[in-house]
């Protein structure tokens, strides 16, 4: 087991540096408590580069991502960008195409302490467990564009193999699960839908220990909120993961609880960042939620730094204190960013509630 790492942390926009600022706190006390060595380089990404490098993202921070272990990111983003000739999120576009992160992981988990936050009834919400396989790197957003006053175009492109690569992820990850992948396209209106659909298909033929089940895109978005339960690993292209992972944030009560994985090859740095974005407005007030981000820390030293240890203490932190009603307004409650964060750091550094 490796015991030393390099992060990149790329706090970015709005809320972004506040939830950064918390999880590294929490990383640093699991990797003491572990005798794992964290070294940090903080670069600037989103409007904030824009302002201060003149573009989303300089080549000397792409550099930076390549190099490192790991990427850590808050959120780009902000209204005063609106309109702009270049924006803040073509910052996080180039990052991900760059680091050719092309699986997207978004679990999505209802935690027992946590059922009351949530929208939906309790019963509906009780047990859901669900991870969200989003390819990133590929469809409308990355296609060509035209854009004008009077007619604009994104254009949507899957290929074979980028399908391929993705459900691979999506199967293999549904092996070490329930082993259900539910395949989400709009395969009756779109050709790329149909691709999709026939591609995950012959993937599928290579884990015939897995289940598969397409559902098209609108139904997927019923059937999340009517019986979420029925998901597993839920398999999808770049556009649709996106709306329905913001759709099943409301599952577990808020987007600042939906932590998230970039994978590309094996090897390759990682990014990881909350599913949430910037949140202008609740920026700086010390409101925003810091769990998203705590908890995409663990998924870095699950998935990339390989200290699946130090990714369940960091995650045992998380249950007790959400257990112990450390909660920030959205999730019902009245705790500072700060508080919940300190919380945290003292479960973990007290290895409390870790098996
Ligand atoms: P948002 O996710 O920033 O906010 C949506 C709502 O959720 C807001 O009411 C916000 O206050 C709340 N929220 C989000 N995160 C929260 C947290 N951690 N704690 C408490 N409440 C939280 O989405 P938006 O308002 O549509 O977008 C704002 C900006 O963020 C836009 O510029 C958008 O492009 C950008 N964005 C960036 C990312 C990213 O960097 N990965 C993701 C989504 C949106
Ligand atoms: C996300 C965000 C980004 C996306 C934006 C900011 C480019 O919404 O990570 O979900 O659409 O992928
Ligand atoms: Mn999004």
């Amino acid at each position: 087991m490796r015991d030393s790492f390099d992060i990149l942390l790329l706090p970015g926009d709005g809320i972004g540096p506040e939830v950064v600022d918390a999880a590294r706190e929490v990383m640093d006390v699991a990797a003491e408590h572990y005798g794992v060595k964290l070294s940090y380089e903080e670069r600037k990404i989103g409007g904030v580069a824009i302002r201060e490098e003149g573009e989303p993202v300089s080549e000397t921070t792409l550099e930076a991502a390549s190099a490192s272990d790991s990427v850590l990111l808050g959120a780009v983003g902000h209204p005063d960008f609106d309109g702009g000739a270049v924006r803040p999120e073509a910052g996080l576009l180039k990052l991900r195409k760059h680091l050719g992160a092309f699986a997207n992981l978004r679990p999505v988990v209802a935690l027992p302490s946590l059922l009351s936050a949530s929208t939906l009834k309790r019963e509906v919400v009780e047990g859901v467990d669900i991870l969200i396989i989003r390819e990133l790197t590929g469809g409308a957003y990355f296609g060509e564009k035209e854009e004008g006053t009077e007619r604009a175009s994104d254009l949507s492109v899957y290929t074979r193999d980028e399908v391929v690569r993705v459900a691979r992820v999506a199967f293999e990850a549904a092996k070490r699960r329930k082993r259900r992948v539910t395949s989400v396209d709009k395969a009756n209106v779109m050709a790329t839908g149909r691709l999709w659909r026939s591609v995950v298909s012959e993937v599928a033929e290579e884990y015939p220990e897995v289940e598969l089940e397409h559902v098209l895109v609108d139904a997927a978005a019923m059937f999340l909120i009517r019986d979420p339960r029925r998901f597993d690993v839920l398999l999808t292209e770049n556009l649709f993961g996106d709306i329905l992972s913001d759709e099943a944030a409301m599952l577990p009560g808020s987007m600042g609880m939906l932590p998230s994985a970039s994978l590309g090859a094996p090897g390759e740095p990682g990014i990881f960042e909350p599913v949430h974005g910037s949140a202008p407005d609740i920026a700086g007030q010390g409101k925003a939620n810091p769990y998203a981000t705590i908890l995409s820390t663990a998924m870095m030293f699950r998935h990339t730094l390989g200290r699946p240890d130090v990714a369940e203490a960091i995650e045992q932190g998380v249950s007790v204190a959400l257990e112990a009603h450390f909660l920030t307004p959205d999730i019902g409650g009245t705790k500072t960013t700060e508080e919940v964060t300190k919380a945290v750091s003292r479960w973990v550094a007290a290895g409390e509630g870790v098996a």
